[in-house]
C-alpha cells in the first residue's frame, strides 16, 4: 500500500504523543517536522528519524509528497497555520481547541472548504471506548432522559505558561473543558443556555483559572461542570463524575473504589462504570480499553486514504469553542448567555 506522508507542526507534548502513535502505523511516514525551538526539533527528529526538519513550518507545506499535517501548536497559533496549510492543499488534523475566538474558527473552516481539504479536530474522546460506552448508556435510555452530567475536577493545571494566558490558551474553561463541551454537543445536541460563575485563584496569570457552569441543552439534558487549575502544585481536590437521570445513576471510576469491582472482570482489559437503579440494584457495565489517540489518528489517515470526511470537524471545534466563550462571558457578566 502506498504510504501516507505527513508533517508534524509543533514538536512539544502533543507533537511527540501523536508521532508515537503514527510510528506504529506501517503505512504512514512522518516525513517532516517543524518547531521554532531547535532543541525540541532536534530531539524529535532524532527519535522519529524524519527526512526533513525545519524551524519555519511553511517549508513543510512546500513538500509535494506530504498529504497532511498535524497542527500541535499552542492554540493561539492554530488559525494562521491552518489557513496556510489549507492554501497549500494539505489535509489538516488540528489539536483542540480550534482557536481563541469564533471569527478565527470561521476563517479556518472556510479556508479548508475553499481548498477542499479535510479538517479534523483533535477531540480524542470521540475515539475513546470509555466515553463511547457512557454515550451509549445515555442514548440507550438506561438512565431515562433528561439527564444531568456532573463533573468536578481541580489541579494546578497545564505544564506551560501559554495555557494560563487568556489570549493564548484561555485557561481550563476553554482549553480543558472543551472536551466536555464537545462530548455534550455530540451526545445531547444543541446548547440552549449557559450560566456560569468564574474566579481567578492565581494572581499572576491573565486567564480565568477556576469556574463553575450549568450548560442547558435544547434536549432538556444538563451539564454541570466545576473546574479549577488554580491549586498550588502538589495540592489536590476531589474528582467527581456521574450522570443521573429519572431511572438511575451512572458512576464513573472516580466515584467508586476499584476494590469494589468484581474479580471476574479482567481490569487489564476492561474498564467499568457502576450503574445504580431502583431498589438499590447495582450493575457493573464494562467497556474494552483502547488507545484513543492511536484510533483517532488512524481515522485521520483512513480519511485521507479513502477520501472520506472525518467524523469530527472544524464545525464541531467551533461549536465547542462557542460554549467555552459563553461560559467565560456568563462568568464575567453574571448573567446567563443564550446560544
Ligand atoms: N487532545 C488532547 O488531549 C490535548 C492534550 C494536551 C494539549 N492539547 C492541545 O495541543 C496543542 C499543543 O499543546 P502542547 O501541550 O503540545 O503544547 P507545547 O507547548 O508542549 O508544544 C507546542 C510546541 O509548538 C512549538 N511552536 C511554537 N510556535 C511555533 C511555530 N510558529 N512553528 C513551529 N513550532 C512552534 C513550541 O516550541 C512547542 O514545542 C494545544 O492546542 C493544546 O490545547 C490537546
Amino acid at each position: 500500500m502506498e504510504k501516507i506522508r505527513l508533517g508534524i507542526i509543533g514538536c512539544g507534548g502533543m507533537g511527540f504523543h501523536h508521532a508515537r502513535s503514527l510510528s506504529k502505523m506501517k503505512d504512514v511516514e512522518i516525513m517532516a517536522a517543524s518547531d521554532i525551538n531547535p532543541d525540541n526539533l532536534k530531539q524529535f527528529t532524532e527519535e522519529f528519524k524524519t527526512k526533513h526538519s525545519f524551524l519555519d513550518y511553511t517549508q513543510i507545506l512546500n513538500i509535494e509528497e506530504i498529504e497532511g499535517v498535524l497542527i500541535c501548536l499552542p492554540t493561539f497559533l492554530h488559525r494562521e497555520v491552518v489557513i496556510r496549510s489549507a492554501a497549500k492543499g494539505k489535509h489538516i488534523f488540528c489539536e483542540k481547541p480550534i482557536a481563541m475566538n469564533l471569527r478565527d474558527a470561521d476563517e479556518m473552516i472556510k479556508a479548508c472548504q475553499k481548498n477542499r481539504v479535510k479538517f479534523m479536530m483533535g477531540f480524542v474522546r470521540r475515539f475513546d471506548n470509555f466515553w463511547g460506552k457512557a454515550r451509549e448508556i445515555i442514548k440507550g435510555g438506561l438512565l431515562g432522559r433528561p439527564v444531568i452530567w456532573h463533573n468536578i475536577a481541580s489541579s494546578s493545571g497545564a505544564p506551560h505558561s501559554w495555557y494560563f494566558d487568556k489570549e493564548k490558551g484561555g485557561g481550563p474553561l476553554i482549553d480543558g473543558a472543551v472536551h466536555n463541551y464537545d462530548f455534550g454537543h455530540y451526545t445531547f445536541g444543541r446548547v440552549k443556555r449557559v450560566f456560569a460563575t468564574t474566579m481567578r485563584f492565581k494572581e499572576s496569570i491573565s486567564a480565568i483559572d477556576t469556574g463553575s457552569a450549568i450548560i442547558k441543552y435544547e434536549s432538556g439534558d444538563e451539564h454541570i461542570i466545576s473546574w479549577s487549575w488554580g491549586l498550588p502544585r502538589g495540592a489536590f481536590g476531589a474528582r467527581v463524575t456521574d450522570i443521573i437521570g429519572p431511572r438511575g445513576g451512572l458512576l464513573f471510576p472516580d466515584c467508586f473504589n476499584e476494590k469494589e469491582i468484581p474479580q471476574s472482570i479482567d481490569q487489564e482489559r476492561y474498564g467499568v462504570f457502576l450503574l445504580s437503579l431502583k431498589g438499590e440494584k447495582k450493575e457493573w457495565i464494562k467497556w474494552e480499553k483502547n488507545d484513543m489517540f492511536f484510533d483517532e489518528l488512524l481515522h485521520f489517515v483512513d480519511c485521507i486514504r479513502e477520501d472520506r470526511e472525518p467524523c469530527v470537524t472544524g464545525e464541531d471545534g467551533k461549536k465547542a469553542l462557542e460554549v467555552g466563550l459563553a461560559v467565560l462571558k456568563s462568568g464575567e457578566t453574571g448573567s446567563p448567555v443564550e446560544i
